[in-house]
């Protein structure tokens, strides 16, 4: 038996904001990130809608990107003191996450952090209150998805928490939101939304509900992430239903190892000033795991598939597989990301030595490989590397060299 959940609502489209009008319940706790909501106006709006819906409404401000154990902790105290019977999370990635988290928490005020990471271990929610996220990049559909990605900054590590619990009831994709995006932000949250559906469609759970999902969001993305970069409003609207349909896909169908990868390095160099944006090192990672992954021949096979449906050409599988690559490390260089940690450099452009240097990628090698074998996202990958292999794969993330294993 597999399942299948996705949000019961999801309001799309210019003005789908004002849904919230609509809205049934007391009080509601709107949880967000630095500014860009304020400073573009939204979060105001969101607020006056849900007061126009007879609602009392609280702030929790100031979750920061890739949001911390602490801050989930912070938002559950300020959550158990109002008391909401709705959660509303606006912004990226970063805020719904941790309002997700804090959501369990305030549900939960005993579980702890471990007891949340354990992978379809939440008890049920929705006792105290249902949850609206509003996303406002174009990229993790963490809107439409089981998911939550937390950081435990003392060890470097980011955890995701996965359940089709904290799957919101409702999302709302209004592209007004995703208009405001610097061009950086439009890359990252881009390439991670591609990452998103070429895992879900060769994952070992994919099944005919995300494959379509998955191949739909690939065109998609195919036809509009590097003009939406490029200032294309219209392919930037366009945009924020495809990474939504990925998030679909992804949900229900799980990721790979490029997320496991991506998970254990973003955070571990930090103390190098390297904190390796999460959809950047997903598209650094994509083509190398595409590599390795087509030693197998399902997913060869899959990857095949992907390529006709991009119209790519070529002839044998693996010119196809070839086709594949090389498109993505082409979409990588119109959207100015690097090929590898080795050129990750300042505002996550690339340049010749990037914030990584060789010998403390090389100390951490091993723990590193160790760490994302033990990802969540590992077990639905179509290869299993080991240890010795997945050091290998991380080496050629790092000097952008060929996978030949
Ligand atoms: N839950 C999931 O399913 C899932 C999937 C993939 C990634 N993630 C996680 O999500 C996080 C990344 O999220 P993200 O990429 O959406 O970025 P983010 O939420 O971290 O936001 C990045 C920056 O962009 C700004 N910003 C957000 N929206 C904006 C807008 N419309 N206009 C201008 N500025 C805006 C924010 O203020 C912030 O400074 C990572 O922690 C990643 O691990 C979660
Ligand atoms: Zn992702």
């Amino acid at each position: 038996m597999a399942r299948f959940t996705l949000p019961r609502d999801l309001y799309h489209g210019k003005g789908a904001l004002e849904a919230l009008k609509s809205f049934k319940g007391e009080k509601a706790m709107v949880c967000v990130g630095g500014g860009s909501m304020k400073k573009f106006g939204f979060l105001d709006r969101i607020v006056g809608y849900l007061k126009e819906a007879g609602m009392q409404v609280e702030l929790f401000e100031g979750i920061e990107p890739d949001p911390s154990v602490e801050t989930v902790m912070k938002g559950a105290a300020a959550m158990d003191k109002f008391q909401p019977d709705w959660i509303i999370a606006v912004g990226g990635g970063s805020p719904i996450d941790a309002a997700k988290a804090i959501w369990i928490k305030y549900e939960y005020p005993d579980i702890t952090f471990e007891e949340m990471c354990k992978v379809f271990g939440i008890p049920p929610l929705r006792r105290k209150a249902r949850f609206c996220a509003i996303s406002s990049t174009s990229g993790t559909a963490t809107e439409v998805t089981a998911f939550s990605i937390i950081t435990d900054y003392e060890k470097g590590i980011k955890y995701p928490i996965a359940d089709f619990e904290i799957t919101p009831d409702v999302a709302i994709v209004d592209p007004e939101l995703a208009e405001t995006m610097p061009k950086k932000l439009v890359a990252h949250t881009g390439m991670d939304a591609i990452t998103h559906a070429v895992e879900a469609y060769v994952s070992t759970a994919h099944c005919d509900y995300t494959d379509p999902l998955a191949l739909h969001a690939i065109k998609m993305i195919e036809n509009d992430l590097v003009g939406s970069y490029n200032g294309d409003m219209e392919k930037r609207d366009s945009m924020h239903n495809a990474q939504c349909l990925a998030g679909m896909a992804f949900s229900n169908a799980l990721l790979g190892i490029v997320h496991s990868m991506a998970h254990k390095t973003g955070a571990v160099f930090a103390d190098h000033g390297a904190h390796i944006i999460h959809g950047a090192a997903n598209a650094m990672y994509l083509p190398k795991v595409i590599a390795f992954n087509a030693k197998n021949e399902e997913a060869a096979k899959r990857y095949g598939e992907i390529a006709d449906f991009m119209q790519l050409g070529g002839e044998t599988l693996e010119e196809k597989i070839k086709l594949l690559i090389a498109y993505l490390r082409k979409m990588n260089e119109d959207l100015n990301i690097p090929h590898c940690i080795k050129n990750y450099g300042a505002d996550s452009y690339p340049c010749e030595q990037g914030f990584v240097p060789e010998n403390v990628f090389l100390e951490r090698l091993h723990d590193i490989a160790v760490n994302a074998l033990g990802d969540a996202c590992t077990g639905s990958n179509p290869r299993q590397p080991s240890v010795e292999e997945m050091e290998k794969l991380l080496k050629c993330c790092y000097y952008d060299t060929e996978v030949d294993f």
